[in-house]
């Protein structure tokens, strides 16, 4: 396209960035933040060349969500999330559109020390070391039947009959859940990640989506009760429900909700989208395939792998709580930061060939898709448990090389722009 026909070069307004290849545009009007270039996945084209040229770019045109700065590179991450106290997670909410995902309820993800710290500490346990030994056994048989019951040389979808059906399986381990209503956990995930103001198709309405979250906290403090009330237990409403600095949480129920809604969401989409992405890497890259299934046990560093090619979640924010620098660039107080993960997992400066899928790095945990710092993931290992389990279960079964195989085009998530998944991917096992 040459300068007459670009309308950016001729000075008309842009529609969407997303049009227009990454070189076209002028550096002060790229504006990353744009649902088309997530769906099509060209938002890489312009992360390299914002890491190349203008690491950390100031965005003034967007009008979604107003000014922003882009955070492209892994060390420039790393050094905001090492900075808690300049550069806050409470102040305005952790996703680029105010306060969302904190649906304007506390949950400690969006908190700074000291209160962030003694939340975490009581969740913690059930992701320590040895309770994930305890639910190792349990998501092992869960996943057997799983895929047990997968049709043979049949296309049906794995976002469906496998990283939901897994990752909700699992959960409800994990909280204590009924299994028999494990679904309503996929639904709350849904709607509490769901962004009715852009145009999300899950909910009609932010009246909608509080009412419907409502039903998620009366169903959980009910819960909570009946766990109260008999012996602890290993699972997480029980270990809350008898901790001394939590038992009282269900009297502050906006809180309650928010730290279900983290855990919900957390343990849901994000591994869920894994699990698909997964797959999809596999197909796209045939030789890793055969890898994997010549060599089974590389599937400890195909995980970490998969997760990084995956990023699921494509940013987090935090606003500035002082006039600082960072890579050169003033920011001021009040100013909103997206580190962006997805840019940060291909920077050839901290990863090795980054734009390549390979089973076998040296050092796959050498990445940055579960954030860094106080608020690192606190169900990474969890994560990794789950996928790994899936796949060497999975390889036992099938372990030709595109045994499991995409058969159509993987559709991605509804309008997101921070959850990168699918919601649907046609696959055929092979016999
Ligand atoms: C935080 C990614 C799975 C629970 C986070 C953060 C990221 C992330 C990027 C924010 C880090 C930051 O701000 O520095 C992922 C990915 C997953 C995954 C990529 C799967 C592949 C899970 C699971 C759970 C979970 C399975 C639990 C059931 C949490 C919680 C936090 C968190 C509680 C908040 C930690 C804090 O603020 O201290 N995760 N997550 N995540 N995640 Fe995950």
């Amino acid at each position: 396209m040459n300068a007459t026909n670009n309308p950016a070069a001729a000075g008309c307004p842009i529609a969407s960035t997303a049009m227009l290849s990454p070189n076209e545009v002028p550096l002060d009007q790229i504006d990353v933040a744009d649902a088309e270039l997530f769906r099509s996945d060209a938002v890489f084209g312009y992360f390299d060349r914002l890491r190349r040229e203008d690491p950390i770019h100031y965005c003034s045109t967007n009008k979604l969500y107003g000014p922003y700065w882009s955070v492209t590179r892994f060390k420039d991450i790393v050094e905001v999330e090492t900075k808690p106290q300049i550069f806050s997670s409470e102040a305005r909410g952790i996703t680029i559109e105010d306060d969302t995902l904190g649906l304007g309820t506390p949950m400690f993800i969006a908190m700074d020390p000291p209160k962030h710290g003694e939340q975490r500490m009581s969740v913690s346990p059930a992701v320590s070391p040895e309770n994930l030994m305890n639910l190792e056994v349990g998501i092992r048989q869960r996943t057997n039947e799983v895929l047990d019951g997968l049709p043979v040389n049949q296309t049906f979808d794995w976002v469906d009959r496998v990283s939901i059906e897994l990752t909700t399986q699992m959960l409800a381990i994990l909280f204590g859940f009924p299994q028999e209503h494990r679904r309503m956990l996929t639904r709350w995930s849904e709607v509490g990640s769901a962004s009715p103001e852009s145009g999300s198709s899950v909910v009609e309405s932010p009246e909608a989506r509080m009412q419907e979250l409502h039903m998620c906290l009366g169903y959980f403090t009910a819960l909570w009760h009946q766990r109260a009330a008999a012996e602890p237990q290993p699972d997480l409403i029980s270990m809350l429900a008898h901790a001394e600095a939590t038992r009282d949480m269900p009297s502050r129920p906006l809180e309650f909700l928010g730290n279900l809604m983290l855990l919900i969401i957390g343990g849901n989409d994000t591994t869920r989208s894994t699990m698909s992405g997964s797959v999809l890497a596999l197909n796209r890259n045939p030789e890793e395939y055969r890898k994997l299934c010549a060599r089974p046990e590389l599937v400890t560093s195909f995980v970490p792998e998969a997760i990084r090619w995956q990023t699921p979640l494509t940013h987090m924010r935090r606003t500035a709580l002082c006039d600082t620098m960072l890579g050169g660039k003033q920011i001021r107080k009040g100013d909103r930061i997206v580190m962006w993960y997805l840019s940060g997992n291909r920077d050839p400066q901290s990863i090795e060939r980054p734009d390549e899928f390979i089973i076998d790095r040296k050092n796959p945990r050498h990445q940055i898709a579960f954030g860094f710092g106080i608020h690192r993931c606190l169900g990474n290992r969890l994560a990794e448990l789950q996928l790994r389990v899936l796949w060497e279960e999975a390889l036992k079964r099938w372990n030709k090389p595109m045994q499991i195989e995409v058969v159509g085009d993987p559709v991605p998530v509804d309008t997101s722009i921070i959850f990168r998944g699918f919601s649907h991917l046609p696959v055929r096992i092979n016999a």
